[in-house]
């Protein structure tokens, strides 16, 4: 942590505890962009960027938001050239099974969303591990979206749906929103208050489709490894100067 960093621990006097979101989602973009500013190849952009990640998920904790969900891989991202697709997949194995000691320590409780089956078989394994250990820990919830896609989700939900009508559980008129929603991947988290996007890039890009119909939407240039508890600190400035209708006046 930067000296700067370490003065932020408590959280900062212009913001209103009672007013913070609840549940904060992160499109960490910008990884290869900070690399080659720095010449370096795309990779170290995306160790960086777990140390961004990380200091964000302190600073959730240290400053009381109850949930953070960050999008670690879509189901776009098999496109990308499979040297760096097989050094993400390598990268959030073992920074799984590094910090699991850490995430005990600070009363995290991580799970996954997204079609984790098609992952490979050795981070299926580092996966389940780190959400059997963590799942009594009550200081943050963690959600990390690895192979997900908001599309793909909505469609697996409406299958689980019509199978059920399909077998005579469920009648067409009861689905509705509450149902619907124990059939995503994010059953029983509450809707993400606040997205943040890095890099400048004004897309949701197939990210929790469903569950940020309501979210305020964050959008800054600095690039995700560069993201830290000072940027956060504006991000949430700015929340709290929205004026949050849900529709209604
Ligand atoms: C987007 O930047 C970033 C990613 C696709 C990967 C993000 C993953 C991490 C930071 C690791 C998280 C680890 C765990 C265990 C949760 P980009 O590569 O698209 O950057 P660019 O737009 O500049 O090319």
């Amino acid at each position: 942590m930067t000296a700067k960093q370490t003065l932020l621990q408590e959280l900062p006097t212009d913001l209103e505890r009672g007013r913070l979101p609840k549940h904060v989602a992160v499109i960490m973009d910008g990884n290869g962009r900070w690399a080659k500013r720095q010449g370096l190849p795309r990779i170290m952009g995306h160790r960086r960027g777990v140390d961004a990640l990380k200091d964000l998920l302190r600073c959730c904790r240290d400053w009381g938001v109850g949930a953070l969900t960050a999008y670690a891989f879509s189901t776009e991202n098999w496109g990308r050239p499979l040297e760096e697709v097989e050094f993400l997949m390598t990268l959030f194995e073992r920074v799984l099974r590094q910090e699991l000691r850490e995430m005990m320590q600070e009363d995290v409780r991580i799970n996954f969303v997204g079609n984790l089956g098609a992952l490979p078989r050795s981070l299926q394994t580092e996966i389940d591990r780190a959400v059997t250990a963590t799942q009594q820990n009550q200081g943050i919830q963690f959600t990390v979206a690895t192979n997900y896609g908001g599309r793909q989700e909505i469609l697996q939900a409406c299958r689980a749906i019509a199978s059920q009508v399909q077998a005579g559980q469920l009648e067409p008129d009861q689905i509705d929103e509450s149902i619907f929603e124990r059939h995503l991947y994010t059953a029983g988290i509450c809707d993400p208050d606040l997205l943040i996007r890095t890099s400048g890039e004004m897309r949701l890009s197939n990210f929790l489709l469903w569950q940020m119909a309501y979210a305020e939407l964050y959008i800054t240039d600095t690039l995700w490894p560069d993201f830290d508890r000072t940027q956060f600190h504006q991000a949430l400035v700015a929340y709290q100067q929205r004026d949050r209708r849900f529709g209604k006046l």
